[in-house]
């Protein structure tokens, strides 16, 4: 017996999530860019742009980015989150030409590292509308940044308030400084994208006073502007609960400054890690309901402590740049694997892997995918779509199904890509990684080339 199905009749070794679909060849919209859909031949078609004319282009794999997409959901945050400042998280995806589009849209930049800022300021991104986030940044990219006029560093650590009370001192420069704090809160998320649990490397703890000393510090610093907490507890959260508890305990320091330190700091950062949809199973908030949930929860607990509510700020990254993006991929090779119980799995190798897209390997994420050339008449198979390196744990989606007629040349799309997939892509077993094409109302840009062995070699000195 295969692991072929009827819908709703298979009972295979596929979680129970994944529903037999009733129509191998449908999109599952919520899990799409807006202007993604099909033809009646199956064509996959994103920004009015068909996927096999593009890829016949640039070749595959390559990420299609939805500018559209991307640009509505960026505003989605900015209306709904009234009187916020929101941060789009750049370490989710940067390129020097998205992060125009997030200043276009009226939307501050987060930035990670060194790295980003480059891209930032290339961009001629307003310094003063960059955030600067990091447990290690060094005394050199913190002069960079103060000199550069970056508008608010978020301090993380006490050789941090340190360096940059140093800094300010020997330059005259002021530094506008947030205080990266650790509420102590276990996100309901994957342990490695978890960040306000005790016993991680980010922050300030507030239980352990360390989040009030830094503040104590930093307020006696001359020459540095402290504008407020920051508190950003995990990625990829579906349960406003986290947050809730997080804010009570930052609003609790707040007050407590307050009273022992004789200042309300003006303002606040409710972090980013709102979750979107990777497969059937995830129902993610929409940014209205989101925004007013937490405004909600931060009024709430500012009566409950008499203080003013602070201005306030976000930093979705996954939730603007996620949905806007698929992979697209070229099958290889189709291989039947019998499995216990008579049933077999269709595993289908692409044409890329883990080096574009790690996270199913690191962090066990699902994703899903559809054929993108063409329709099938095939019945569903439970399929596993696997990269072409060199490691089992080569997984790009775990579990689908896919038309029992798939065959190598066939393209195949995975959507949900845009967060963390070519800003977490690598070089492994010396794959070039692929090109970044934004389209848009029929027409196609490339806004990251696809690497070339001379890039590889760039950096080999033979
Ligand atoms: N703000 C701070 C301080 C962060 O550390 C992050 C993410 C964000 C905002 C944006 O979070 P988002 O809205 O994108 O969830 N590579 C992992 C996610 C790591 C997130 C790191 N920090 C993944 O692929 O799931």
């Amino acid at each position: 017996m295969s692991a072929h199905a009827s819908p709703g009749s298979f009972t295979g070794t596929s979680p129970v999530w994944l529903k037999t679909p009733e129509d191998v060849n449908a999109l599952v919209p919520a899990l799409w860019s807006a202007t993604a859909e099909k033809d009646a031949n199956g064509v996959l078609t994103v920004g009015g742009v068909a996927v096999p004319d593009l890829v016949a282009n640039i070749n595959t794999p390559a990420y299609v980015l939805d500018e559209a997409d991307f640009r509505e959901r960026a505003r989605a945050f900015r209306d709904a989150f009234t009187g916020y400042d929101v941060y789009y998280a750049g370490k989710a995806f940067l390129c020097t030409e998205v992060a125009r589009w997030v200043a276009q849209e009226g939307l501050c930049l987060d930035v990670c590292s060194n790295g980003e800022l480059s891209v930032a300021l290339r961009a001629e991104v307003d310094p003063a509308k960059i955030g600067y986030h990091g447990n290690n940044k060094t005394p050199m990219e913190l002069r960079r940044a103060i000199v550069a006029g970056v508008g608010r560093i978020i301090v993380d650590s006490f050789a941090e308030v340190e360096r940059v009370a140093a800094i300010a001192a020997e330059t005259g420069i002021t530094a506008s400084v947030m205080v990266r704090v650790t509420a102590g809160v276990e996100a309901h998320t994957h342990e490695y994208i978890a960040t306000a649990h005790e016993d991680q490397k980010f922050g300030f703890s507030i239980s352990s006073g360390d989040a009030f000393e830094a503040v104590r510090r930093l307020l006696d610093a001359p020459n540095v502007e402290l504008r407020g907490l920051h508190s950003h507890i995990g990625s990829q959260i579906f349960d406003s609960s986290g947050f809730e508890v997080a804010a009570r305990r930052v609003l609790a320091l707040q007050a407590r400054i307050r009273d022992e330190l004789g200042t309300e700091l003006p303002e606040m950062d409710l972090g980013g890690g709102f979750g979107i949809a990777y497969t059937t199973q995830d129902d993610p908030s929409t940014p209205k309901a989101l925004a007013e949930e937490l405004t909600a929860i931060v009024e709430h607990e500012c009566r409950g402590f008499g203080l003013a509510v602070p201005h306030l700020s976000i930093e979705p990254g996954r939730a603007i740049v996620g949905p806007s993006m698929c992979t697209v991929y070229t099958v290889g090779t189709v291989k039947e694997v019998a499995l216990d119980g008579g049933v077999t799995r269709t595993y289908v190798s692409v044409d890329g892997g883990m080096s574009d897209n790690i996270r199913t390997a690191l962090y066990d994420a699902d994703y899903s995918a559809t054929l993108a050339g063409r329709a099938s008449s095939a019945g569903p198979v439970l399929g596993r779509v696997v990269g072409k390196h060199c490691e089992a744990g080569d997984i790009v989606v775990k579990h689908e199904f896919l038309p029992a007629d798939i065959a190598p040349g066939d393209l195949i799309a995975v959507p949900g890509t845009g967060a963390y997939g070519r800003s977490m892509a690598s070089n492994y077993n010396h794959a070039l990684r692929p090109p970044v094409v934004a389209v848009r109302d029929g027409e196609s840009r490339v806004i990251v080339r696809r690497e070339t062995e001379d890039d590889l070699f760039a950096t080999d000195m033979g």
